[in-house]
Formats: C-alpha cells, structure tokens, sequence
C-alpha cells in the first residue's frame, strides 16, 4: 500500500517486476499536476522520455502539447503518465507480463490523483485497462463509465505522426474532453 507519490517513486526506482528493468535509464512516473481531475494514459517510454524521466516529451508529445494548446487544454492541469513506467527496447509495446507486472503502480496513480475522467491513448493503454476485446478503431470517442470513471479512448499521438488522417479524430476526441472539463 502506497500513501505518498514520493514512497511510490521509491518503489518503482527499486522495481525489478520485469524485464524492462534492465534496460532503464530513468523511471518515467508522470508529468503534470497530482490533483488533475483529467488523466492522459500512454504506452510506455520512448528514448526521449527515459532519458529525461518524463512521459510525453518526445515527438509524440509535441504533438499533444500542440493539440492542447489548439484546443485550450493546459497540459499543467491535467495527470499525463503511462502503462508502463520503464521504455521497451526499441520502443515495441510493452508485452503483456510487462504491462501485468506494472499495473499496480498505475492503481496507486489512479487512487491518488482520483480523476474523473481517464484519457486512454491508443490500443496498449484501452486493451490494458479497459480490456482486449476493444479495439481503439471501433471504440475512440466513446465514452465509458467504470466504477465512477469516465473513459474516454483515443488515438496515441504517435499514431497520427504515422498517419495525418487520424488527426481530425484526435481533435475532435480532445474538444469532446475540454468541454466536460468545464463542467467537473
Ligand atoms: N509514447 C507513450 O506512450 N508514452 C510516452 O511517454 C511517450 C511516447
């Protein structure tokens, strides 16, 4: 049981739960504010943000930090964090042991920041929390309720560096997101 983020980065620096341990440059926990109604769930590290010990600040980043400055979210006011807290090698998804292994960290996010609303980025952050049976095509934009929380699936950035086509999507996912932000 975990009471502090302090007392659950000490216990993630010392994890040795899974393979991608042994690879780590940093930990990477979270990014933004501790008291966010709103939390944004990635994948997992990439080089960028195992190098600097936070989510989010690579290419894939930059591009959710421009959608949110485009649409008026405040990156400083919402929970960014991920699946999984250590990068995969050559950023591959995290495997589904790794993930597992993982999982409790992410509880212990989510029972201290107590958010209203889960932003899941991309298939790994849905199938993982959400369940495998959904798939981000079918299920992005529509929102979910569990246990109190509001879920709400969309496209990984990086899927939208792959392919522009899916930008709209995010958009539109994003502008959905900030007008129930203003009513929290
Ligand atoms: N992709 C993710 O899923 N998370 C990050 O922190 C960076 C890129």
């Amino acid at each position: 049981m975990v009471n502090t983020f302090e007392q659950l980065e000490e216990q993630i620096k010392g994890c040795k739960k899974c393979k991608l341990c042994n690879n780590r440059n940093n930990i990477v926990l979270d990014d933004g504010n501790r008291n966010a109604k709103v939390m944004f769930i990635g994948e997992g590290p990439g080089a960028d943000e195992d190098a600097q010990g936070k989510p989010f600040v690579g290419k894939a980043g930059k591009l959710m930090n421009q959608a949110f400055k485009g649409i008026g979210i405040k990156r400083e006011d919402v929970y960014i964090t991920n699946i999984v807290k250590c990068r995969p090698p050559m950023n591959r998804n995290p495997e589904k042991d790794e993930a597992d292994a993982c999982l409790d960290y992410l509880r212990a996010q989510v029972l201290l920041v107590k958010p209203k609303i889960i932003v899941l980025l991309g298939n790994v952050a849905l199938k993982t929390i959400l369940g495998s049976e959904y798939g981000i095509t079918n299920t992005r934009g529509k929102w979910m309720e569990k246990k109190d929380i509001l879920y709400l699936p969309t496209f990984h950035p990086a899927a939208l560096l792959r392919d522009e086509t899916k930008k709209i999507y995010f958009w539109n996912d994003l502008k959905e997101l900030k007008k129930r932000m203003e009513n929290l």
